[in-house]
């Protein structure tokens, strides 16, 4: 109730200032600017196109799968940062850095009595090898009417020593710009291969200087980089020669702005709010393939802390975890499949080497590693979590079943193997289950839940249902396909044992659990959202309330999006609320980088908990569920904020806009791609229906309301 009336008095004063609510983009939630840096430098925004990223000053570019060392040791290699700049003007007076998150630049200007200087560092979100700092210098009007002066401006790279990762030769010079090329010095699996990289960029001298005559200059530092030398060369060749044109920049920009213009979520009444929302969106998108280009390389998938971050003994070294499959995927499918594809392809990729790590294990199919690096071979350090978390392989098949929901792609089963890919991890489950005599049920043994306070306990109830899960989403692929599956599916799917307290009404985490017992992040609340397991309000009541009492609160950040989302779904705004603005502790100013934990420490720059974060966003706020025959849509307006607009969605190739106010909602469908699928809208408190047409909203009271596509599973 509170929470309604609020919603009507801010509506008020907004309508009275007359605030443009159809504005978009507005730099005020985009733009995140600083008068200084953040004193501890891991803090610094990054910059990155799922290829290349660097964070920004440091020494140290990182490429999309290239890991240097052996087993557990496996990091992302260290390229020196030939891209990184830092500009100084004598007599300046002003300086302020911005990172601009709707084109994807971080900033420096300096002003000073002769010039404004600009420094602009971006990854080109079209030509994915070149990184790029480019320095415009301006006379300033005043100066320029008088007797002029050549203009000085310092320059100071910051490229560092000697890489311990690389063995760098230095090369000929390619068109003006500068060559190296090394190998990695231990390959991931003893004898295996040591990949490639070649850098081609441009010097950066001590000073640049805008001479007497001229009022304005731009010099461009192109940093790059290609496992394939001539694609190295090509990409800095067409960067030179764009830059000379004067488009390299404008290019880059308009490709970012295409990326928000196809999927975006928009609020209205909480700046806070919007800037977690475009700074999650564009951190996760910058460790992904660029959306508009073509999909020219092979892409290693999302580490928890990003592309920009992984090095030896920090920040999971830049491996992939099941972070990638539950965390930051969910978000991005909804709003732009084709890199959800991109997030499955990382999977599909070692798909080999998964089969054989089941097969060294014992078991069939294929089972993923815990952690996953260069080969997909096990790279993890950690023996609990490598002997026992199991859960991955389920998480990973979960996130296949919610793409074939969302696209009903029969493309990527037939020809993506996709197929072979579903049905093996349900073979590992298969195989790993086993039958209890005495409960009369499978069971699985000996596994860590995604709580890892308890490795080595038995039937995990997360872990259980998304085996069973695996299970039956495969059993339905192969009669998809006019396949029979295997004989014991069917059994095992329908007499999985799920630990359940019938005293106190909710699910134990593993069996022997007792609702004393610490736990270290979500774990079974997990099963209302996002496994949408079957389960009375209640037994959901439950199980948020007992589990919130004993989560450590020094837990990582993904956490507390999933309580807001259980408490929204059962209706309870203000303890959704409560739950969700713990999200913000884990935000540092000024550029918005995610830390693992809220006091701080653990890895940045947390993907994992931007994708819980906009999961919260989504799905708790938004009310977003892909179900099995309909998408599920019941909004809830954030706190403090007048409207919440769901921009570009896609289901099931159909691009829909969900934009919510206090009264009412409206839907409208403004795109249909290829393969698109005729959607029939249904309104829950009225009943009545409406088959979406291009350009056609439709307009309701807000409340539920769900989505049906022609076909389903
Ligand atoms: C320099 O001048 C150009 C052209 O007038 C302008 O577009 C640009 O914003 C200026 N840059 C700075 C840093 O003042
Ligand atoms: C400016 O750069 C040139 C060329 O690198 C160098 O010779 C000169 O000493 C520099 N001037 C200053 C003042 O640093
Ligand atoms: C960037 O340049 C490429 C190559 O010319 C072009 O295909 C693409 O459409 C351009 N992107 C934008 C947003 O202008
Ligand atoms: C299911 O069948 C497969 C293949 O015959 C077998 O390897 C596996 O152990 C069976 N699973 C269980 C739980 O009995
Ligand atoms: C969920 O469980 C309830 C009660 O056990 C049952 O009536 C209902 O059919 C189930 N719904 C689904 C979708 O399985
Ligand atoms: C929401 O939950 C809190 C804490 O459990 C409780 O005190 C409050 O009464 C609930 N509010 C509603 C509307 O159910």
């Amino acid at each position: 109730m509170m929470s309604k009336m609020g919603c009507h008095v801010v509506l008020l004063v907004l309508l009275l200032i007359k605030v443009n609510l159809a504005m978009v983009l507005d730099d005020e939630a985009t733009v995140f600017t600083s008068y200084s840096l953040p004193k501890d430098r891991k803090f610094m925004a990054t910059v990155g196109n799922g290829y290349v990223a660097t964070t920004v000053y440091s020494d140290t570019i990182f490429m999309n799968g290239l890991f240097n060392g052996e087993g557990g040791a496996s990091h992302r290699a260290r390229i020196p940062a030939t891209v990184s700049v830092t500009v100084n003007l004598d007599g300046s007076t002003i300086q302020s850095y911005a990172l601009d998150v709707a084109r994807g630049v971080f900033s420096h200007t300096i002003q000073s009595e002769v010039a404004n200087v600009q420094q602009r560092t971006y990854a080109h979100q079209f030509y994915s090898r070149l990184l790029v700092t480019e320095i415009t210098v301006n006379r300033t009007d005043a100066m320029a009417t008088r007797e002029a002066e050549p203009i000085r401006v310092d320059l100071k790279s910051n490229m560092g020593g000697p890489s311990d990762d690389v063995e760098f030769h230095d090369g000929p010079d390619f068109q003006g710009g500068k060559y190296m090329l090394g190998k990695i010095k231990t390959p991931e699996l003893k004898g295996g291969d040591k990949p490639i990289v070649h850098v081609v960029w441009t010097p950066v001298p001590d000073n640049i200087t805008l001479p007497a005559d001229q009022s304005s200059q731009t010099w461009t530092f192109i940093t790059s980089i290609s496992s394939n030398q001539k694609e190295a060369e090509q990409f800095y060749h067409v960067g030179t020669n764009l830059a000379g044109k004067g488009t390299l920049y404008t290019n880059h920009t308009q490709s970012w702005l295409k990326v928000w213009e196809e999927g975006r979520i928009e609020t209205t009444g909480n700046l806070q709010l919007q800037q977690a929302i475009y700074g999650s969106l564009y951190y996760i998108l910058s460790s992904l393939p660029p959306l508009n280009a073509p999909k020219d390389f092979e892409f290693f998938g999302v580490s928890p802390g990003g592309l920009a971050n992984g090095k030896y003994q920090a920040d999971y070294q830049g491996h992939i975890f099941w972070d990638q499959a539950t965390w930051m995927y969910p978000p991005i499918l909804l709003l732009h499949p084709e890199l959800g594809l991109s997030m499955l392809e990382s999977r599909t990729r070692v798909l080999d080497a998964a089969k054989d790590n089941a097969r060294k294990r014992g078991y069939n199919g294929a089972m993923f590693p815990w952690e996953s690096a260069y080969t997909g071979h096990e790279v993890c350090p950690a023996p609990g979590p490598l002997k026992y978390e199991h859960h991955v392989t389920g998480d990973i098949a979960f996130a296949a079943q919610q793409y074939i929901l969302s696209t009903m792609d029969v493309n990527f089963l037939l020809y993506k193997k996709g197929y072979d890919f579903i049905t093996s991890m349900a073979q590992f489950w298969a195989s790993r289950t086993q039958y209890d005599d005495k409960k009369k049920k499978y069971v699985i043994r000996a596994v860590m839940p995604p709580d890892e306070y308890h490795e080595n306990v038995d039937n995990s109830v997360y872990t259980n249902i998304v085996a069973m899960y695996s299970l039956s989403f495969a059993s339905k692929i192969a009669k998809l396909l006019g396949k029979s599956p295997p004989s014991n599916w069917t059994d095992i799917v329908d007499n999985m044992y799920i630990p359940f307290d019938k005293t106190k009404q909710y699910h134990p985490e593993y069996e022997g659990y007792n609702t004393n017992i610490q736990v270290k992040q979500a774990d079974v609340i997990l099963l209302g959202y996002p496994l949408l397991y079957n389960m009375s309000e209640q037994v959901y009541r439950n199980d948020l309330t007992i589990y919130e009492r004993v989560t450590d609160v020094k837990g990582p950040a993904m956490t507390w999006g999933i309580f807001a989302t259980g408490w929204l779904q059962l209706g309870n705004i203000t303890k959704a609320n409560s739950l969700f603005a713990r999200n913000y502790k884990n935000i540092q100013e000024p550029f918005k980088v995610w830390t693992e934990t809220s006091f701080g420490a653990g890895a940045v720059n947390f993907m994992t908990g931007m994708g819980g974060f906009l999961q919260a966003v989504l799905n708790g706020y938004g009310g977003i569920r892909l179900q099995e025959t309909q998408l599920d849509y019941h909004p809830t307006l954030p706190a403090d904020t007048t409207n919440f607009n769901i921009i570009g969605l896609d289901y099931r190739r159909n691009k829909l806009n969900f934009e919510a106010d206090c009264n009412q909602i409206r839907v409208t469908l403004t795109r249909q791609d290829k393969g698109h699928q005729q959607l029939t809208l249904k309104v829950k408190a009225t009943g009545q229906e409406h088959v979406l047409q291009p350009g056609v909203p439709v307009v309701f009271s807000r409340g539920a309301a769900s989505i049906f596509p022609k076909t389903t599973l």
